[in-house]
């Protein structure tokens, strides 16, 4: 098990539609336990495979069962998922682990039913509602080569790129700051 780097945008992997999984062996294993690590170390609520740079159709999640913060989280492994249906309409402001520093609400149906495999390459059918359908829409999306800000308006995409951009500069302006101050202690 190890914790890979996760891809920010605009790596173009996140812009490229995934690939099915044809077999289930031991580096579907591997890369399903790298990215639960991964996944829980960033503190995410799930983690597509292209975000650490792995173009296959593999999402995982990381929902909490209960409405208090000490709530079971259980663990999901997606693979090959399909939506069959879609039912009802939420509003949720979401995150993107390949968009730090940036939150935007975004409108997407209230249920899901999902088809999927496990690792071990058992066909599983599975509804998902309220946040945890947030979560397999936003995952699902990354699998099709889509991000969440592909789901506003022209306008808030573009009001939220400038948001990140800013993010990514400030973040980058404070790693040199670190950096200097590391190799200059008394400043
Ligand atoms: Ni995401």
């Amino acid at each position: 098990m190890a914790i890979r780097p996760i891809v920010t945008f605009p790596n173009p992997v996140l812009k490229t539609r995934c690939e099915p999984v044809t077999s289930f062996d031991e580096a579907l294993t591997t890369l399903l336990d790298d990215m639960r690590d991964t996944m829980n170390e960033a503190e995410g609520l799930g983690l597509a495979a292209n975000q650490v740079g792995v173009s296959l159709r593999i999402f995982t999640m990381g929902l909490p069962t209960g409405e208090d913060e000490d709530a079971p989280v259980e663990h999901f492994e997606i693979i090959n998922p399909e939506i069959v249906t879609k039912k009802g309409e939420i509003r949720f402001e979401e995150g993107c682990l390949s968009f730090p520093g940036i939150a935007e609400s975004v409108t997407r149906a209230g249920q899901v039913e999902l088809r999927y495999y496990d690792r071990s390459g058992a066909e599983i059918v599975r509804v998902f509602d309220g946040v945890a359908a947030v979560c397999v829409q936003h995952e699902f999306d990354h699998l099709e080569g889509v991000t969440f800000l592909d789901r506003l308006s022209p306008l808030k995409r573009r009001l939220a790129m400038r948001a990140y951009k800013k993010a990514m500069a400030q973040a980058r302006d404070d790693a040199e700051d670190e950096g200097r101050s590391a190799v200059r202690p008394w400043r």
